[in-house]
């Protein structure tokens, strides 16, 4: 997919001035010569007429930096001090349908392209270069720029929680500036439908408004049919629908629907309950529902012939020539259960319900490509069968865009760990309430959409890559911003620039720019990015902790304090890992311009009697959740409340039986256990916990059984301590035993499944 041969020159920017700073990195690009400034005599030339509107949204885009629109002009002649807008007569394969040349001289600025999309992101440029060169006074400067990937997506669920047009709009215009071109609209969810259907007005009567339990965490939200209550919602009418289109469509941007199927579709439900299996109507969701059991009943062709009209409606509306139906996350239960989905699995021959579901979406996929529109669905859609020319939306990790690639299909790379916007972005202990997850700047950045297991063949199969932004925990937009941007400026670099042009570092200093960016366009970013983030590193020889501090921004002035004071711009300057022997709270901050720009980070490090000690388990932990590996549990570091903090040893069912050698008899007087409770996530506090003493590692003498207390039903996220306390022992060996629930509790909705127990420090005194 490279362009080999590319030249780029990294220019020798300054922090600030006139520097260079795009955002995303161009392909190729070069100073030189005297450059051109923009006046107010200054016209914008465009020849051919096509380019009209891009013409106009570039006047009113530069606006916001020169203070004044130019003046448009149509002509075909190529006049001088002007910025021309020109259509390459003869097509130009380097730049392909998206591409540009920017090129600015003493005589004028010209933009040339294949394709009116060329010009407008060419116009994107050169409003990112005003935003650094006041008074319109461009450099001298060759850009030819094209992107990497023809697409490149950011969706948006507006179901878990609505999200005004207005807001849409705002999106829309950030997309174009960052250069993407695809806008995944999540319409439909169990919380909510949001699109206006002639055919079926109760869509958005019933399902597009739920009982407002806001005052709930939104996995502790009972289900409510209670429509008379339910004042929490909104839709989109078709009017709005079409004018968002349109607009989007002058700024290359196509809207891709989901009209997720046959699960995530409760609030359809609760209009017409009669395509369910069970008929029943469950309301509106007010929050998280888990498992998905209430889904479209794959075995009653009245369920067909909905959807159908309902896309014919979509297809009307949306040009895209994907449409998504979503696919993912259906518990098939009530397929089992169902006479007309178990007649309908005879009747087609078909082996069980992953089946039955492949059997749905191929059915739904005929219908589609009979109407020239093509099938996108999440990876699920790989169970049971592949419908014949689906695309595939890798968002459990990469595997399901790697089989699908394989298969010969196209996909469109969308994997948690990287892409998931809904995931913390700095510190959970400092980050407003998110989902769960750590995907930091750089970690966006680091995404590479092409995985080293497709051959480079396959590798064409991937189309490009996508944010995806879940909302049950983004009651409103301003909150979306802060989780979308700077997110995105790294996942628009991902996308478009060449990969080997992509350098963290120097992205890091353009952010510089694009922070202030934001800032003019009233965007509520994030920053996140400064907050400091604390690297421990086990020193197993000389039992001391190795603390190295980072941050995602360019060049941080990192102030830090070890004695628990509080730091200020005169504590020490951070300059490289240090090491800890003892217990000691760290607490660190980034100045900018003489103040903290985010929250003191603050990590306490316990330099206990086991730290660094020899640890046995007799059941191994998941390997998805393997805390800091062999001695996370005795590493001085506990966990947060994020389950998926990266500190955390998670077992499956299993209990922790843990057996630490303190290399020799010791003198103790404590020993603790942390423990976290989630019970959204099937994470549960221990049944007991049982502290154990030997001097061989043969007979063990119990010191203490803790009963676990606490209501383990608490829909609250909890981290407990269990501890027990005992006059001066002498010990060789410890053995903590944390008896796990084994299954989820009655009434949960993984009852009788098993639960998790997730551990952190053992502390040893
Ligand atoms: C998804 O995140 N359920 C596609
Ligand atoms: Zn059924």
């Amino acid at each position: 997919m490279l362009p080999l041969g590319v030249l780029v020159f990294f220019l020798g920017c300054k922090p600030s001035g006139n520097e260079i700073s795009l955002i995303p990195l161009p392909a190729e690009m070069q100073l030189s010569g005297p450059g051109f400034t923009i006046g107010t005599e200054t016209r914008l030339v465009y020849d051919n007429s096509e380019l009209e509107s891009i013409a106009h949204i570039s006047s009113e885009l530069w606006k916001s930096y020169l203070g004044y629109e130019l003046p448009l002009e149509f002509t075909e002649e190529r006049t001088t001090h002007s910025v021309a807008f020109t259509l390459n007569e003869k097509y130009d394969e380097t730049l392909g349908d998206e591409g540009y040349r920017l090129d600015i001289q003493k005589g004028g600025v010209v933009i040339a392209a294949n394709k009116p999309a060329g010009i407008l992101y060419g116009a994107q440029t050169v409003y990112q270069l005003l935003s650094t060169h006041p008074d319109g006074k461009l450099p001298g400067l060759q850009i030819t720029d094209y992107p990497r990937f023809g697409y490149r997506g950011l969706h948006l669920d507006v179901s878990r929680h609505f999200h005004p047009m207005e807001f849409i709009y705002k999106m829309i215009d950030q997309m174009a500036k960052h250069k993407l071109n695809v806008f995944h609209w999540h319409l439909i969810d169990d919380q909510g439908w949001r699109l206006e259907i002639k055919k079926y007005p109760k869509l958005t009567e019933v399902g597009a408004w739920r009982v407002d339990m806001s005052h709930l965490h939104w996995d502790a939200r009972p289900l409510t049919k209670d429509p008379g209550n339910a004042t929490y919602g909104g839709y989109y009418t078709q009017e709005e629908v079409r004018e968002l289109v349109a607009y989007a469509a002058e700024r290359n941007i196509t809207i891709m629907p989901e009209i997720e199927m046959p699960a995530h579709v409760m609030s359809a439900l609760a209009a017409y309950p009669e395509f369910s299996c069970t008929g029943e109507n469950l309301g509106v969701p007010p929050g998280g529902v888990w498992p998905i059991t209430h889904i479209y009943c794959a075995g009653n062709d009245a369920t067909f012939e909905f959807l159908e009209n309902v896309m014919l409606e979509v297809m009307e509306l949306f040009p895209s020539e994907f449409i998504h139906i979503g696919g993912d996350e259906a518990d098939k239960t009530n397929w089992k259960s169902c006479p007309r989905c178990q007649a309908r699995i005879q009747n087609e021959g078909l082996k069980d319900e992953e089946e039955l579901q492949s059997y749905f979406i191929a059915r739904m996929e005929r219908f589609l490509n009979a109407h020239g529109r093509k099938l996108m669905g999440w990876d699920e859609i790989l169970e049971g069968g592949l419908a014949p020319n689906a695309t595939v939306m890798s968002w459990r990790g990469e595997a399901g865009g790697i089989e699908a690639a394989k298969m010969g299909h196209t996909v469109v790379m969308t994997p948690g760990s990287h892409c998931y916007f809904d995931h913390y972005q700095g510190d959970p202990d400092i980050e407003p309430l998110a989902i769960h997850g750590y995907t930091t700047l750089a970690k966006v950045y680091s995404y590479e959409p092409i995985p080293a297991e497709l051959t480079s063949e396959e590798g064409k199969l991937v189309l490009g890559a996508q944010a995806n932004v879940w909302t049950e925990f983004m009651p409103d937009s301003r909150h979306v911003e802060y989780m979308i941007f700077p997110r995105l400026a790294a996942l628009s670099e991902v996308v478009w620039s060449p990969a080997a042009n992509r350098d963290w570092g120097d992205f890091s200093k353009r952010m510089q720019t694009q922070y202030k960016r934001y800032e003019k366009q009233d965007i509520n970013y994030s920053l996140s990015a400064f907050q400091v983030r604390a690297i421990p590193e086990v020193n197993l020889d000389k039992k001391s902790l190795r603390i190295a501090l980072d941050t995602d921004v360019y060049n941080p002035e990192i102030r830090y304090t070890t004695d628990g004071s509080e730091p200020n711009v005169r504590s020490p300057l951070y300059t490289g890992p240090f090491e800890i022997d003892q217990t000691t709270a760290v607490k660190a901050m980034v100045i900018e311009n003489g103040k903290s720009m985010e929250q003191v980070m603050k990590r306490e490090y316990y330099l206990h009697k086991a730290f660094a000690g020899d640890i046995q388990m007799k059941h191994p932990n998941s390997e998805q959740y393997d805390g800091h590996g062999q001695h996370s549990l005795v590493n001085g570091i506990r966990g947060t409340v994020s389950f998926s903090d990266g500190n955390w040893k998670g077992f499956l069912g299993n209990d922790l039986v843990a057996t630490i050698d303190l290399g020799q008899t010791t003198s103790i007087t404590s020993v603790s256990v942390d423990a976290l409770h989630n019970y959204a996530s099937w994470i549960f506090l221990p049944q007991w916990v049982s502290f154990e003493v030997s001097s061989d590692g043969e007979e063990f003498r119990l010191l203490e059984k803790v009963d676990n207390t606490f209501d383990i039903q608490d829909t609250r996220r909890n981290i407990r301590i269990y501890s027990t306390q005992t006059a001066a022992e002498e010990v060789r060996y410890v053995r903590v035993t944390v008896k796990s629930q084994g299954v989820c509790p009655p009434g949960h909705s993984g009852e009788g499944k098993p639960a998790w127990l997730f551990v952190s420090e053992i502390v040893v005194d």
